[in-house]
């Protein structure tokens, strides 16, 4: 019986070894792909179009806009005045889910596609990591923290591949020139 069990053992080893070295064979060009892939899927369940991408109006409701992906707030899209007396004590959040309003002021979701000027094209893969592990806007240590309702404190648990892939997705992306506005401070 101890045999056996050795057997199977060694058995799942050598296939589990055996599968990594498949995969290499496969070229980079093939890995990229994949990580691409997996980013994409990541995002997709992580509900970041939610927040990151401007919605159009279907017959099903509001969905992410595909021509405008993960581009942030619209630059050229007005805020509608709101109760202040009625919002007190209530966070808000604007039609197209890329405006929020709480007791930290104003934040505009980021432009996450690679263009150079407005979005994350400059962006290395370390400024992410430091982004979404440390919550450091922009991915710059020692500047200004991450507004909500970013939920960098759970995406922070991805793990290292899961988060490179999530880049490479980015990264993958079209990019779109949309310069979102400064986030807004309390109370102006
Ligand atoms: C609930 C809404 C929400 C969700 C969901 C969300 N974000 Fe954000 N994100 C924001 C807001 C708002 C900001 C801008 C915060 C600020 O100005 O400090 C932001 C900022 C960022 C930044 C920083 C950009 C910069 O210039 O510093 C990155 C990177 C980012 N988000 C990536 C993601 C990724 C990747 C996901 C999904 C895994 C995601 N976000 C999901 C709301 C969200």
């Amino acid at each position: 019986m101890k045999n056996l069990f050795a057997i199977i053992g060694l058995a799942l080893l050598v296939a589990s070894c055996s599968q990594p070295a498949a995969d290499q064979k496969s070229g980079s060009a093939d890995s990229t792909a994949q990580k691409i892939e997996r980013g994409k899927y990541i995002v997709t369940i992580a509900g970041c179009n939610d927040c990151h991408s401007p919605k159009m109006m279907t017959d099903k409701g509001p969905v992410p806009d595909p021509a405008r992906l993960l581009s942030g707030h619209p630059e050229n899209m007005p805020l509608e005045p709101y109760d202040t007396s009625t919002a007190k004590g209530w966070m808000l959040f604007n039609m197209n889910l890329t405006a929020m309003h709480g007791p930290w002021g104003t934040s505009f979701t980021a432009n996450l596609t690679p263009d150079t000027a407005t979005g994350l094209g400059s962006w290395t893969e370390q400024q992410f990591f430091t982004a979404i592990r440390k919550g450091w806007y922009k991915g710059i240590e020692g500047g200004r923290m991450l507004l909500p309702p970013m939920p960098w404190q759970g995406f922070a648990e991805m793990t290292d591949e899961d988060l490179r892939s999530v880049f490479a997705y980015l990264k993958s992306l079209p990019p779109v020139k949309n310069a979102v506005p400064a986030a807004i401070p309390p109370g102006q």
